[in-house]
């Protein structure tokens, strides 16, 4: 699906990473022959310390030579893939180095690096003035999404979990220099040497729709995994009987139409709160049966007293008063004497849920003061 997508997208070159290798090589230059581009990397290498993929390639755009290669960490764990002990990988500085001259001698006018590594070791490149125009970056561990400038190497990093599609525009100035441009455009980008850059990030919101060749690609994809994953239910639920819904403590989940009686006003408030609404969201994506999605968007996802099976969601859909509160037996059997956790460590459960990928805009000391105490609007 990945090949095909890139296929139809008009993809240049691929850079080879960790997950790209997870089925192993073998696999991998099987599954190159149906891409319509090479698969790259300059310092992945068979144990004769011969290139496995392209090491480099050179496109000509608008009469513009651009070279482009590609670099993998070197911390790459090479025993967790399959025929891995037959790789080596190559200090990624030194490549760079070599590669970035090498192109340069082709005639090269322009020279992208894509790489998987971080943030810290594409500085290190650029400080050392290679002769690299452009890094393209898509560590796991970036921190990073605006590109810098780095003596005059420009570093662009791919934002986590394919959330928005970068471009870059470059510009080579003629005589004329920046005049030569529009108005509109001279005074967002930068200029570096002959060349002026422009920057932007398209966040793919959930309103964007679908490509109409890919987009059905990728949800046939998605039932697929869904069918699996409720195999892997199926299996799951055979091995295991329903979990104990009662604690070691005697206590147990109770949800939370039975907290409505005594806290008629917080009921209300959750009622109306994204918190009610969040299985519902995951069912609106399809998303249901999906292990990485399933925990932040329900009660007690593999916890003592909760459920572990996604197709047994039952009374634990949503985020609900006991996500937060802990569970509420003891509490309602003592008619409230029992204490509930009101404090919730100081908010840092909320941030179980709210990490940064997913609620980028989270403000913990707004919110944490919000719930369940803001006056209901009448
Ligand atoms: C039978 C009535 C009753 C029910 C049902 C009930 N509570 Fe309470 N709750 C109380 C009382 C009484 C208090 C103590 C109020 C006070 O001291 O101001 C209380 C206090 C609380 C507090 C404040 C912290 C504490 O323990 O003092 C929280 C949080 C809370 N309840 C959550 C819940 C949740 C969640 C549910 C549903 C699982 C629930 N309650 C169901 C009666 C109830
Ligand atoms: C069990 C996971 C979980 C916990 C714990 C949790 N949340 Fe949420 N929260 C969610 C999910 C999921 C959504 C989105 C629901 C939807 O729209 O589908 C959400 C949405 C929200 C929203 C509305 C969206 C936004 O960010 O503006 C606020 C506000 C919020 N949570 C505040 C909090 C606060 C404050 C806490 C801690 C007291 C907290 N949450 C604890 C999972 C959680
Ligand atoms: C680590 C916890 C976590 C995981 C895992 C998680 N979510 Fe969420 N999700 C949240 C939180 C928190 C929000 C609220 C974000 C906000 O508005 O700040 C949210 C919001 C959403 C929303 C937006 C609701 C709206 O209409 O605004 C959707 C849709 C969603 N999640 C779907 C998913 C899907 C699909 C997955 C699995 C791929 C997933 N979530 C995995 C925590 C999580
Ligand atoms: C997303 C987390 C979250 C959810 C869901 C949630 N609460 Fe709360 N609740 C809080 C926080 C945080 C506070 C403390 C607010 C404060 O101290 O300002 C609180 C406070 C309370 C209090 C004490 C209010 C007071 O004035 O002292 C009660 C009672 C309560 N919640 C009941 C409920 C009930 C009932 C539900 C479900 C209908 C619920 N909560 C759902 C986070 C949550």
């Amino acid at each position: 699906m990945i090949i095909t997508s890139y296929n139809k997208m008009g993809c240049d070159a691929l850079n080879i990473g960790a997950y790209d290798l997870s089925l192993g090589v073998d696999y991998l230059r099987k599954k190159e022959k149906s891409a319509k581009f090479p698969f790259i990397s300059a310092n992945i290498m068979d144990s004769h310390g011969k290139n496995i993929f392209t090491p480099y390639l050179m496109r000509t755009v608008n009469g513009v030579k651009i070279g482009i290669f590609g670099l993998c960490d070197s911390r790459l764990k090479l025993k967790k893939i399959p025929g891995g002990n037959k790789l080596k990988v190559v200090d990624p500085m030194s490549k760079a180095e070599e590669v970035a001259d090498l192109l340069r001698k082709k005639g090269a006018d322009y020279v992208v690096l894509l790489t998987t590594l971080d943030i810290r070791n594409c500085r290190r490149i650029a400080q050392r003035e290679m002769p690299i125009d452009l890094i393209v970056g898509s560590s796991k561990r970036n921190r990073i999404s605006l590109p810098i400038l780095v003596h005059e190497t420009y570093i662009v990093h791919v934002e986590r979990g394919g959330k928005s599609v970068g471009r870059l525009d470059v510009s080579f100035l003629g005589p004329a220099g920046l005049e030569a441009l529009p108005a509109a455009v001279r005074f967002k980008g930068k200029t570096v040497g002959d060349r002026f850059l422009l920057n932007h990030f398209f966040p793919l919101r959930l309103d964007i729709p679908d490509h109409p060749e890919i987009g059905p690609l990728v949800k046939k994809v998605e039932a697929r995994l869904t069918r699996l994953q409720q195999m892997k239910g199926n299996t799951v639920m055979a091995a295991t009987k329903a979990p104990k819904p009662v604690l070691k403590s005697g206590n147990h989940y109770v949800f939370a139409e039975a907290c409505q009686e005594c806290h008629p006003q917080q009921y209300k408030l959750w009622r109306k709160s994204p918190h009610a609404k969040a299985y519902k969201s995951l069912v609106e994506q399809e998303k249901y049966y999906d292990e990485e999605c399933i925990g932040c968007h329900t009660l007690a996802y593999e916890k003592p007293g909760g459920f572990s099976n996604v197709r047994e969601v039952g009374d634990f859909a949503n985020v609900q008063c006991e996500s937060c509160h802990g569970p509420g037996y003891l509490h309602i059997k003592s008619q409230g004497k029992e204490k509930l956790n009101k404090d919730l460590a100081g908010g840092k459960l909320c941030l179980e849920c709210h990490i940064e990928d997913k609620s980028p805009e989270f403000d913990l000391e707004t919110y944490f003061k919000q719930m369940c105490s803001k006056p209901l609007k009448k």
